[in-house]
């Protein structure tokens, strides 16, 4: 197999660009995830495959809920989902040592968001969302893909919503 190769399809396979809420114990948090697709029409399943020492794994596990929402293309779309790629943990970024090691993210602090009837933050700048009740874990090497089943949701205005294509950001390959 030529690996380069392989990763350079798969560099190019497109996504959409999610912000996964959760939260736990009163810990609130969003994290940017890609690997989000429906997977059943009856019932409406919806699968995320998570980083497994991703928190929001942590806190998934915990409440066993979780809500995905959709950023569109306009302003403060980019901006703000950018935020969300850097780890609660400071720890789970290569390369810090010491103090900054230590720091926790609190990434939604400072952004407007409601919260669902399962305390997982819906963002005030958000197209649309949806809101999900966990049915399943299953490894998958080193991340976990949770299927959840979506028990509530809303598109709050029609819009372009943020993709891989549009931001250029990858996570594939
Ligand atoms: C474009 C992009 C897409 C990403 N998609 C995923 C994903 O689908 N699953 C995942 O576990 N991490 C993904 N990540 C990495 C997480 O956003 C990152 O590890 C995050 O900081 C974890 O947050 P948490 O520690 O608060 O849970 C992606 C990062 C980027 C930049």
């Amino acid at each position: 197999m030529e690996a380069a190769q392989v990763i350079k399809v798969m560099d190019q396979m497109p996504y959409g660009l999610y912000i996964v809420g959760s939260a736990a114990d009163g810990d609130i948090n969003g994290m940017m995830a890609d690997w989000v697709m429906q997977v059943s029409f009856e019932p409406r399943l919806l699968a995320v495959s998570f980083e497994n020492d991703a928190h929001t794994l942590e806190n998934i596990r915990a409440s066993r809920a979780f809500t995905v929402n959709l950023l569109s293309q306009e302003e403060p779309g980019m901006e703000l989902a950018s935020r969300f790629a850097q780890p609660y943990y400071g720890t789970k970024v290569k390369g810090r040592t010491g103090a900054v090691a230590t720091e926790v993210h609190h990434k939604l602090e400072g952004i407007p968001y409601t919260k669902t009837a399962s305390g997982c933050p819906v963002l005030e700048a958000a197209m649309g969302w949806l809101e999900c009740s966990v049915e399943e874990f299953v490894p998958a090497g080193d991340h976990t893909i949770v299927i959840g089943e979506v028990v509530d949701g809303r598109l709050v205005r029609e819009a372009e919503p943020l993709t891989s294509s549009y931001t250029g950001w990858n996570y594939s390959g």
